[in-house]
């Protein structure tokens, strides 16, 4: 069938549309369309794919998934070996290796392109013609497994460059596909749901998803791929003599590179990156298991070579491991402060993460069951940053004939009330309520804690004493503690419960938001005791409070309404807050604060459209302030739109706009008129 030659143009305008969209979304991670509009235009090329199968070349986004699953993987032969790094542990290697490429070139105060090491599974991507061609694993290093197929799923691989590639006819580009931790964690919640296994970390997770024959499971899980570097550059001068220009190069043709990357000079830049990426490493969206340092220059990459397989030029620099294998001695079950019985395991003591780890939570009954931890397995224990650590995994091998199965009680260890699962509910709890002593005592320490009333020096060691010997049953008796009391008590010493005395007269004045979220009331966290003061302003109309109306609270669904209205239905409850009030403790009653919709104005009633990425505003605060201003935010240009406000690389609705005549406002003339209208 002869296509027509608008046809073409359509298609084309729809795959560059779509690819720019793919690129804003997984490469930039600032999406520009809404997903509806996107899966719209998806659709659209898919149809007219589908009404002219001549159209479909194999860069057409559509053919990121396709074909049957294959029986095995082929093998492919790098055309320039994909070597390893030398590891370094400690500083003074770092300064070895400074001091060798030193030598090696004659020189001194070395540049040298650092970047995080990522940690997943290294391949190689090849481009003939500016086309994707193959793609394959490290494998050992000479020869890896064809996994093309697997890597076109992944939406962060250009499947072409936009304009071939000026000059280049074969260009090698390796990287590290990764999972990003957000995906990791999406991924075992769907696994846990669905009562499957979960993965142990990302990048099992990330390599488990790419070594698989069926492309559309690899498709299902969201990989990543970030280029860390050129194998073979052919055909052509190679645009730059720096690594870190080539990283400017591999960005712009739409790469993901490593926003962290930087180019120091010498053994005290390496240590100060090492440093600077170890605090921020927790922060980052996907795992490193160290940095790289290369030497910048390519030319004296090349004079440095390689030994054994390793280059020369290049050392990793390795954090300490997040994981290790133990022995798991027992299991402790531990009251929390709602009751819900945590087991937690008993390690033989492992360094992890450069700390002696001799406890890591198991979370509940169903994971133990799914892990399929036994008492007297091998267990691997993984602590990450300030997060509690926990079992991630058994290992199999190494389980002993003695095994046995933990079985979870079914009373409360510590004060004996019955312990229930309730159904839908994971936590096994205590019925002992505020007369089981654990929970009091969480508690207590959950209500003086900093983010609380913020009583300082009412540690665990003094809340267990005042609970044990029944001096303090309720956040109310904290208030009638006094210095002959406190000094009367074990290992409280007179200046000690001074402080603890002061500590406790200065938290009565507090605000409402600190107050709300000391009370402990289930599913109420910081955030949304912040958002209750904000909206009622103060107390009895936040305590006579019914459901519709708590649910007018931003982000107060049925089952956080229901916690706090069960909460302040409870007598009990309301006698501590009452008597709290009673011993002084006070906050600012503000008129309720309330979110007002109606202001007036040029913004009042309008209704905008939004494309292209702002300078500063993300859509979310965007869309937010001019519903504040009482405006309207829709998802496409019509004659009925007011303003499209557009930022970066707009879409087809910037065109609409101009071709219906509407107002177009970038940023700084939105925020202009948000505040001629009086918006907050
Ligand atoms: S450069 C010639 N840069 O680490 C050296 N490797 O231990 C080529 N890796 O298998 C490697 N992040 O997959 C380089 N920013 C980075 C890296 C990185 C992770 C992996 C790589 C390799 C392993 C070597």
């Amino acid at each position: 069938m002869e296509i027509p030659e608008n046809i073409w143009q359509q298609a084309q305008k729809l795959r560059e549309t779509i690819e720019r969209h793919n690129y804003y979304y997984y490469v930039l991670d600032e999406p520009i369309v809404l997903d509806a509009e996107f899966d719209q235009l998806f659709l659209e090329l898919q149809q007219l794919e589908q009404h002219y199968p001549e159209l479909i070349t194999p860069e057409s986004p559509t053919q990121r998934v396709g074909g049957a699953p294959l029986k095995e993987f082929s093998q492919v032969v790098h055309r320039t070996p994909m070597l390893s790094l030398s590891n370094a542990f400690e500083g003074a290697e770092v300064v070895s290796f400074d001091r060798r490429v030193c030598q090696g070139l004659e020189v001194g105060g070395i540049e040298y392109a650092v970047e995080p090491k990522f940690d997943g599974l290294a391949v190689s991507l090849c481009y003939e013609n500016g086309l994707l061609v193959t793609g394959a694993t490290r494998g050992d290093g000479f020869t890896g497994e064809d996994v093309t197929l697997n890597l076109r799923t992944i939406k962060s691989i250009p499947l072409h460059f936009p304009d071939g590639l000026k000059g280049a006819t074969s260009l090698e580009v390796r990287g590290e596909v990764v999972m990003l931790k957000a995906d990791f964690e999406r991924l075992n919640q769907c696994q846990r749901d669905r009562g499957e296994k979960e993965f142990m970390n990302p990048r099992n997770a990330a390599a488990g998803s790419l070594r698989q024959l069926d492309p559309a499971i690899t498709a299902s899980r969201r990989l990543t791929f970030f280029a860390y570097g050129v194998g073979t550059y052919a055909g052509s001068d190679v645009p730059c003599n720096k690594h870190s220009q080539m990283m400017d190069h591999l960005a712009s043709l739409h790469f993901m590179v490593a926003k962290e990357r930087r180019v120091v000079s010498g053994a005290a830049g390496l240590m100060a990156y090492y440093h600077e990426i170890g605090t921020i490493r927790e922060r980052l969206p996907y795992d490193i298991d160290g940095v790289v340092y290369k030497v910048n220059d390519l030319a004296e990459q090349e004079r440095l070579g390689s030994v054994s397989r390793a280059p020369r030029f290049a050392l990793a620099h390795k954090f300490p491991a997040q994981e290790a294998v133990t022995e798991l001695l027992g299991i402790n079950v531990q009251v929390g402060r709602t009751g819900a019985l945590t087991p937690v395991a008993r390690l033989e003591p492992v360094l992890v993460g450069g700390v002696t780890v001799t406890n890591a939570t198991l979370h509940n009954e169903d994971e133990i069951g799914r892990k399929d931890v036994m008492i007297g397995d091998h267990v691997v224990v993984r602590r990450a940053g300030d997060v509690i650590p926990e079992v991630v995994a058994v290992v199999m091998q190494r389980r002993p004939s003695t095994a046995r199965n933990f079985i979870m009680p079914d009373h409360c260890p510590v004060c004996g009330a019955r312990a229930v699962r309730l159904p839908g509910e994971a936590a096994t709890r205590c019925t002992g309520g505020l007369f089981c002593p654990a929970q009091r005592k969480q508690a207590l320490l959950h209500f003086v804690s900093r983010r609380a009333m913020d009583i300082e020096g009412l540690g665990d060691k003094l809340v267990e004493q005042l609970v044990d010997h029944a001096i303090v049953k309720t956040p109310a008796d904290i208030y009638k503690l006094d210095m002959t009391l406190l000094s009367s008590l074990d290992r409280m010493a007179k200046k000690s419960a001074d402080n603890v005395v002061k500590a406790i007269e200065k938290s009565k004045d507090t605000t409402l938001a600190r107050f709300i979220y000391a009370l402990g009331i289930r599913n109420v966290g910081e955030t949304t005791a912040k958002e209750l003061a904000y909206y009622f302003g103060n107390l009895e109309q936040l305590m006579t409070a019914d459901e519709e109306h708590l649910r007018q609270v931003p982000d107060i669904g049925p089952v956080v309404a229901q916690s706090i209205i069960n909460f302040f239905s409870e007598m009990h409850n309301r006698e501590v807050i009452e008597k709290l009030r009673a011993t002084g403790v006070h906050w600012q009653e503000g008129v309720s604060t309330k979110r007002t919709k109606t202001i007036g104005g040029r913004v009042s009633d309008k209704t905008f459209v939004l494309t292209g990425a702002l300078p500063s505003l993300s859509r979310e605060e965007i869309k937010e302030r001019i519903e504040l201003a009482g405006g309207k935010v829709t998802g496409s240009v019509s004659k009925k739109t007011d303003y499209v406000i557009a930022g970066d690389g707009p879409g087809s609705k910037y065109d609409k706009a101009i071709e219906l005549g509407i107002t177009i406002l970038d940023e700084a003339r939105l925020l202009q008129l948000l505040q001629d209208s009086g918006a907050p």
